[in-house]
């Protein structure tokens, strides 16, 4: 029970594709299993409310938001609801970001550049902003958010690649600023992972078959496999969990070696 009685909220806690096992999902499980209070969030319901019926099913309760992490007044909205429920949050764990693969930055659209830095960039910045109040008055709290690989390595996702890398100088900053108020704030850099939204977002730009994707991204790690769900879960819960209490700032890749292919 390494989250006993910690209040813990999680965006992106559906997933974009409904079946497999996506990222927030699997660690709003893991959360739930190590007796954290949880208050879901996703910007659309049927795939939270698939997530809470399993968290419900194993037995433990849940809450849940309709929440966009890009609009201001649902991130505050989200806090307010989350102290109402459970009186206190000692836990952010966003999970939500999504990028698509551009091409040549000559053919960048104005439009979608927009939006991948307001769902990856902006958004946590909003949870942050309006989650630190609650945080510094408790005088603790932990902030992690979910960035990627494509932050630090060469692949053709511009936007996102820009948005990731931003995200991992803005949470350093956060853990910069807040040390003093006892609030932790980590990023996950995560890899190639098997997940649903992935496989089917390079499915979709390649035409290749699933199974062949997941050929060719398993090769990539230096562990010979690509990641999962779970080992994203299993990274957020040490995090969160007392058996990080003194790590702050980091940006922690969790994608079984692939980033030690930098340099060598
Ligand atoms: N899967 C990978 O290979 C991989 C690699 C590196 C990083 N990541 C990161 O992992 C995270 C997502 O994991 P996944 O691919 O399993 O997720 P997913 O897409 O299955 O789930 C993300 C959820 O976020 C929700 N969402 C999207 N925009 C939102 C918004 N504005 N407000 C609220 N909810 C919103 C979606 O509805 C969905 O339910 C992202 O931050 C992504 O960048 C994934």
């Amino acid at each position: 029970m390494r989250l006993k009685d910690k209040v813990a909220i999680i965006t992106g806690a559906g997933q974009s594709e409904a079946d497999g096992m996506g990222n927030g999902r699997a660690t709003a499980l893991s959360f739930a299993r190590q007796g954290a209070k949880l208050m879901l969030a996703n910007r659309s319901s049927p795939s939270m409310d698939e997530t809470a019926r399993q968290v419900r099913a194993e037995g433990f309760a849940v809450e849940s938001m309709l929440a966009d992490i890009t609009n201001e007044d649902d991130c505050r909205q989200l806090m307010a609801a989350t102290t109402q429920a459970f009186g206190r949050i000692d836990i952010l764990h966003n999970n939500v970001g999504a990028g698509t693969v551009e091409g040549d930055t000559a053919d960048i659209d104005l439009a979608a550049w927009r939006q991948c830095l307001e769902m990856n960039l902006t958004g946590p910045m909003l949870l942050s902003k309006h989650v630190l109040p609650i945080m510094r008055a408790q005088q603790s709290g932990c902030i992690t958010h979910t960035s990627s690989v494509a932050s630090v390595a060469s692949l053709p996702l511009i936007a996102y690649k820009a948005a990731k890398s931003a995200l991992n100088e803005f949470c350093r900053w956060l853990a910069f600023e807040n040390g003093p108020y006892n609030i932790r704030c980590n990023v996950l850099m995560l890899g190639l992972m098997d997940t649903p939204t992935a496989i089917e977002m390079y499915h979709q730009n390649s035409g290749l078959p699933h199974d062949e994707i997941r050929r060719q991204r398993a090769e990539l790690p230096r562990m010979g496999r690509m990641g999962d769900a779970w080992d994203a879960a299993a990274a957020a819960l040490f995090l969160a969990s007392d058996a990080a209490a003194y790590i702050t700032g980091a940006v922690i890749p969790v994608d079984g070696g692939l980033t030690t292919r930098v340099g060598s």
